[in-house]
């Protein structure tokens, strides 16, 4: 069996429903965070990590992603003729990226019926999922490329987590284990979307997995779950009775850009950090702060518990 990670899934087949309208038309994956749709974050780091194939799982209305990733000869064309190399090599650069395949989710069965769609690519290789919602913001060492240094050394399935607050922990698949270094848990449990009184831990999953493909099976028998859907965390369950599992603590800052907020914060970060912007937008936030009666504390980030 290979041990190398070369495949990943990323799953774009959802309505996006918390979004609309804006996505009544087009893909909440191509919302953008300053001028890079928010699916190309995730590519980047999937290629960043050492990905060579990635699957897109997309569904109806998603014609804009594929064209995302492909040629647009007028484009390129018009670029060149005016002299504008910047943009020319940047929209060049896009359409050369991975090998980047496309495979339709005809019913929207949930994130597990999602993972199933791509066994014909995936074959049986241990391969990576990235969920589009979770943006992992670390330039020098991206999120997956740590898990996947964890796989190549303890050989198991892994998921990545951060600590969430304790009220948010209905939101997410949260992990039961034993912390066994620095990062790394050896898993005993997860549960999708726990009532907050029955969590056994705040660590949540932040959207990145190396899975190993025996999932395949498993999840041709998973019965639906959580929301009537087939969950990917019921059978990574069952995968974890069978072979043992782990998580890995992923350093870098986590957006839930599936949520309004989450997605205004990312691109505020982001933004912080252009060069052209970041003047602009400090100061623009210092007269808000100012003048808004709004400006109460945050609450401090989650500590693991
Ligand atoms: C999915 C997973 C969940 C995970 C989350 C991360 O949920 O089912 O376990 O914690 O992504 O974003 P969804 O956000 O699709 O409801």
């Amino acid at each position: 069996m290979v041990s190398r990670i070369r495949k990943a899934i990323i799953p774009a087949a959802g309505f996006g429903t918390r979004f609309l309208p804006a996505t009544k038309a087009q893909p909440k994956e191509m919302l953008p965070l300053i001028n890079k749709p928010s699916i190309q974050y995730i590519v980047e780091e999937a290629i960043a990590s050492g990905i060579e194939d990635i699957l897109i799982i997309t569904g109806r209305n998603k014609r804009a992603i594929e064209d995302h990733f492909d040629h647009n000869i007028d484009l390129e064309y018009f670029l060149k003729k005016q002299g504008k190399w910047e943009e020319y090599e940047e929209v060049l650069k896009i359409a050369k990226m991975a090998d980047i395949h496309f495979i339709r989710q005809k019913e929207q069965n949930g994130l597990g019926h999602a993972v199933l769609c791509a066994r014909c690519f995936v074959g049986n290789e241990p391969f990576a999922v990235l969920l589009g919602d979770d943006i992992i913001d670390n330039p020098s060492r991206p999120a997956l490329l740590q898990m996947i240094e964890q796989f190549r050394t303890h050989g198991k399935t892994v998921v990545g987590v951060q600590p969430v607050l304790p009220e948010e922990v209905s939101k997410y698949g949260i992990i039961a284990g034993k912390r066994i270094d620095d990062h790394i848990y050896e898993l005993e449990d997860l549960v999708e979307k726990p009532d907050p009184d029955k969590a056994p831990s705040n660590l949540s999953i932040v959207g990145r997995y190396i899975i190993h493909p025996e999932i395949f099976d498993i999840l041709g028998e998973t019965k639906p779950g959580r929301g009537d859907e087939i969950q990917l965390t019921d059978a990574l369950r069952v995968l974890c009775r069978q072979q043992g599992m782990q998580a890995r603590i992923l350093q870098g800052d986590r957006h839930d850009i599936g949520d309004k907020w989450g997605y205004i914060k990312a691109i505020l970060s982001f933004a912080l950090r252009c060069d052209d912007l970041h003047d602009q937008l400090t100061a623009f936030l210092q007269e808000q702060a100012a003048f808004s009666s709004n400006n109460k504390n945050e609450q401090p980030p989650a500590e693991e518990w």
